[in-house]
């Protein structure tokens, strides 16, 4: 009996400690909005957020605006059981650390975009059971290490959009089953490599429009076998053939507009084959052969595909090699005119 009971206080003193701990202060006399069902209040924090500092009702939001949190720091938001959404945008937040939210049962959307974030350290985000999407967009984000998104039963959407990686790594999740949307544009990665999303194959739609691609692995998308949506727009790609598809039987729209491709056939999108979905292929934009050009709009329109291969406003489409113009086929860059195959008479908007 005393055995159990000191052991017993032990437990509870222990957790005790570790609750107090675990409060890293990240609030100074800031102002949290929450917005509940049927009122709106203002109050003042310092330290850390937590649950008993809330009223028992239903939470819509926590809203954090126009401050300055330089970290986010362990504990910062804890222990709230009610459903709720957070909005910490526009705060110029720069890191965010382990544990800052932490058992937090139903949060379901987490939006930190428009801050100064530069680095999130491993397990930031882990163990949110509810937590579906993850706004982390506008920030200048250059490294994400492995397990940052650990633990997120629910997690559906993640945008990491306009930011600056470099590379993509899947092992940035770990144990997020549900994961559909991966938002990448806006950043500056450089090439995707074999099987890059092998262990995250529940998605659905992948976004790396206006990056710095100039390479794919051919087998980058295996695994994929879900996928929906590929944009691949704003990039330096020039070629397509070897990009391997055909994993994905769901792929009903592929955007690769505005890149330096000369040369596509319709044979390099035949793994868009999803019947249920109306098919778009987007490729207006690039330097393309017009022989190529004519060849795919019969394709498509043969085909019931939706083909995207002209600006609205713009007369210029493709382009005339040298020479054997009537030939789609694969050329060297010498085989076109280098001063119309370097301007930018393919962009839809106007030249300045
Ligand atoms: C609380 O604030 C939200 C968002 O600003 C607003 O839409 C809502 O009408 C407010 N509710 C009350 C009861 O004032
Ligand atoms: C989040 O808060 C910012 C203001 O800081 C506001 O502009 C934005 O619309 C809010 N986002 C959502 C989804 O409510
Ligand atoms: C956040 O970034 C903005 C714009 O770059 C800058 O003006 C501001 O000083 C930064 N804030 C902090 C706390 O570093
Ligand atoms: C493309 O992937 C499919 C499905 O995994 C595979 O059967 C096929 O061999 C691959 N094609 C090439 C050219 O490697
Ligand atoms: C043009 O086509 C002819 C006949 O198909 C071929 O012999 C020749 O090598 C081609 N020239 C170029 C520059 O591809
Ligand atoms: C390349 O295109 C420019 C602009 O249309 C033209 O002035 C020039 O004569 C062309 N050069 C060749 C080798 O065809």
């Amino acid at each position: 009996m005393d055995v159990t009971y000191s052991l017993l206080c032990a437990l509870l003193f222990c957790s005790v400690t570790v609750y107090a701990q675990n409060c890293v202060p990240t609030f100074q006399n800031n102002e949290v909005d929450i917005e509940l069902n049927n009122q709106n209040l203002t109050k003042i924090v310092t330290g850390c957020l937590t649950g008993n500092q809330l009223p028992t009702g239903n939470i819509v939001s926590i809203n954090i605006k126009g401050q300055v949190i330089p970290s986010l720091n362990s504990g910062a938001i804890s222990n709230i059981q009610q459903k709720f959404n957070i909005n910490i945008s526009h705060n110029e937040i720069d890191v965010i650390r382990k544990n800052s939210f932490r058992n937090l049962p139903k949060l379901v959307d987490l939006y930190l975009d428009y801050n100064n974030l530069t680095s999130i350290e491993p397990y930031a985000f882990e163990n949110l059971p509810s937590v579906e999407n993850i706004y982390l967009g506008n920030n200048k984000i250059h490294v994400i290490k492995r397990d940052t998104f650990v633990n997120l039963p629910n997690l559906l959407t993640i945008f990491i959009n306009d930011n600056k990686l470099k590379t993509f790594d899947q092992s940035w999740f770990s144990s997020t089953p549900a994961l559909e949307w991966l938002v990448l544009n806006g950043n500056q990665v450089t090439s995707i490599k074999n099987a890059a999303f092998e262990e995250i194959g529940s998605v659905t739609h992948v976004d790396f429009d206006y990056n710095n691609l100039r390479y794919i692995h051919p087998e980058a998308f295996s695994g994929l076998n879900r996928l929906e949506e590929l944009y691949l727009a704003g990039n330096e790609l020039t070629s397509f053939e070897h990009v391997n598809l055909s994993h994905s039987s769901a792929l009903f729209r592929l955007g690769i507009e505005f890149n330096k491709f000369t040369y596509l056939l319709p044979r390099f999108f035949h793994a868009i084959r999803n019947t249920m979905k109306e098919k778009e292929i987007f490729i207006r934009g690039n330097p393309l052969q017009c022989a190529c050009v004519d060849e795919l709009v019969i394709w498509a329109s043969n085909n019931d595909i939706k083909l995207y291969w002209k600006c609205d406003e713009k007369e210029t489409y493709c382009i005339f090699p040298l020479s054997n113009e009537s030939d789609c086929v694969k050329r060297s860059i010498d085989q076109f005119n280098s001063s119309l195959i370097g301007s930018h008479i393919f962009n839809c908007l106007e030249e300045l």
